[in-house]
């Protein structure tokens, strides 16, 4: 087993997760593994290749030869996302693909094919890995667990204002019903759902700035690893 120490952020969609692992792979220059882009970019093989989200003997299989380049300076956050060479960086963040990961993410076969791919990150000096599993399933031995979660009005919210952002086009009310469905069915699958480990510590971030979390999560990383001297 790696003593290569992880993080682990793990929650639904609209808490900040991203924000916060970005922030915390920037301060470390740490590794940064953020697992939903495996998902979500396999929904978009899938759905390019033609192949139903039932098949899954076809979506064991493309999960198995996904062809995924995740691009950035080595360390710290990301810059660009790959699927067969070509960037795919913001044709995965659209809600379709969110559904579409979480729908193919239920099958037992899929999750085991992508885990040894997300092992493979934790490499030195350390690994932030966002995700729904990540402290449960993927680094049970991690040095220090995170689970994010705020009300699912606040996520909507949140998540309508990131895409705004962004420049693509979303309905608040479609968004929050698509964000519900999504938890629903993360946290309901008997394998590996959304839930908190054991072990985990567990922060609202409903009424916190990302500023706030920010500072309380850095104070957790701070006494969970004391060498760091930042
Ligand atoms: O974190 P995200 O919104 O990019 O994830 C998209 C979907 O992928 C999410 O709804 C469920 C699935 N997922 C998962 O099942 N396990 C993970 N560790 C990460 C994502």
């Amino acid at each position: 087993m790696s003593n290569v120490p992880v993080i682990t952020i793990d929650g639904p969609s609209g808490t900040g997760k991203g924000t916060i692992c970005s922030y915390l792979a920037d301060w470390l220059q740490w590794h940064f593994l953020d697992s939903g882009i495996l998902y979500r970019v396999l929904a978009l093989a899938a759905e390019r290749k033609g192949i139903n989200s039932d098949d899954e003997i076809a979506i064991v299989t493309l999960a198995e030869n996904l062809d995924i380049e995740f691009k950035n300076a080595g360390t710290g956050s990301l810059v660009n996302i790959e699927l067969d060479r070509k960037v795919v960086t913001d044709e995965i963040r659209t809600e379709i693909c969110a559904s579409g990961a979480s729908v193919i993410a239920s099958i037992a076969k899929v999750r085991e094919a992508l885990i040894s791919r997300q092992r493979a990150f934790q490499e030195a000096p350390g690994l932030i890995a966002d995700g729904r599993d990540m402290g449960t399933v993927v680094f049970p031995n991690a040095t220090l667990k995170i689970y994010l979660t705020a009300s699912a009005e606040k996520r909507a919210k949140r998540r309508y204002e990131q895409l705004k952002e962004k420049g693509i086009n979303a309905n608040l009310r479609d968004l929050s019903a698509a964000i519900i469905e999504r938890d629903e069915r993360d946290s309901m699958r008997p394998v590996s759902p959304l839930k908190p480990a054991k072990d985990a510590i567990v922060i609202d971030t409903s009424f916190l700035s990302i500023d706030e979390v920010l500072d309380k999560i850095s104070e957790l990383v701070r006494n969970a690893i004391p060498k760091l001297k930042k």
